[in-house]
């Protein structure tokens, strides 16, 4: 049995727990850490997992794989003491590798110590094809994400606009990955998966629409196989408009496949 650490206990770790729960996959939760003690406390009581106080202390915990499921700010120290305590990681903030000198190091660490990180597909859809066909040429790499206002507000904030003032679909970002991680981190990870799976920077546009009750993301991938064009129009989260109920499925499904005899798909 996969035995599991969790560093962040919010949307994305309370879904997995659910999904142990429910029986739709049968790891075993040992060990929680958040920041915010209440909210590994919280979903501790839905578990039997030791509530942690460090990611250090979380590390040294008998684990199969830590999953990194808090923020961009979190990756470095998690993935990095994980590889070095021998367990295998995975992350979720992906966003974190729009860095690449970190991704980099952590790269390098992975191998060193003989340990994998996973990166989930994330609320995407069309990385196992982008993944094959970047073994060929490709061109160009486009991401056009629609989201409720609601969901970029914070973003928005920080950038000096007043969510409350756009009354109609509006274009709030247009450039590439690098530059969309930096100013919308929480919105934006699937950008930065899309640019490793494909290996060229994606271009990137971000539209806040006051009528959308999805977070849209379309693909056009252009290279030697032809073109690739997705659409999910995805279900944000009910406890947190800014993810996707299909990013926590994504996660959900690699803790599944990493038990399972046959893995489907690149
Ligand atoms: N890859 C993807 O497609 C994708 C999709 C959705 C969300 N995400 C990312 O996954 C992460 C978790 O998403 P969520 O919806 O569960 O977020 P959330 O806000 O619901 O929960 C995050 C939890 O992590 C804790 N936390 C934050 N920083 C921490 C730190 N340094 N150390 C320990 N705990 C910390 C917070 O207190 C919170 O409880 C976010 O970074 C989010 O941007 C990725």
């Amino acid at each position: 049995m996969l035995k599991i650490g969790m560093v962040g206990c919010g949307t994305i770790a309370t879904l997995i727990v659910k999904a142990v729960k429910s029986g739709k996959i049968n790891p075993k939760i040992v060990a929680l850490y958040d920041k915010n003690r209440h909210k590994s406390e919280e979903l501790g009581k839905l578990t039997n997992a030791e509530v942690c106080n460090s990611v250090d202390e979380l590390v040294t915990k008998d684990l199969d794989i830590v999953i990194e499921c808090a923020s961009v700010k979190a990756v470095d120290e998690t993935v990095s003491k994980a590889l070095r305590n021998g367990k295998n990681v995975i992350v979720m903030s992906v966003g974190a590798f729009a860095d690449k000198n970190l991704f980099l190091k952590l790269y390098n660490l992975a191998k060193e110590n003989n340990r994998k990180i996973y990166i989930p597909s994330g609320a995407i859809a069309g990385i196992d094809a982008i993944k094959a066909s970047s073994l060929g040429t490709i061109e160009e790499v486009i991401l056009t994400t629609t989201k409720p206002v609601e969901g970029l507000k914070d973003a928005l904030k920080n950038l000096g606009m007043d969510a409350c003032t756009i009354s109609k679909p509006t274009t709030v970002f247009e450039g590439d990955v690098f530059e969309a991680i930096k100013e919308f981190p929480q919105n934006i990870n699937v950008s930065v998966v899309l640019s490793l799976a494909s290996k060229i920077p994606a271009k990137v546009k971000i539209i806040a629409d006051p009528s959308a009750v999805s977070n849209k993301h379309e693909i056009m991938v252009k290279g030697s196989i032809g073109i690739i064009k997705t659409t999910v129009e995805n279900k944000p989260c009910n406890d947190n408009p800014k993810t996707s109920a299909l990013a926590a499925y994504s996660v959900i499904r690699v803790i599944k496949d990493l038990s399972e005899p046959v893995r489907i798909g690149t």
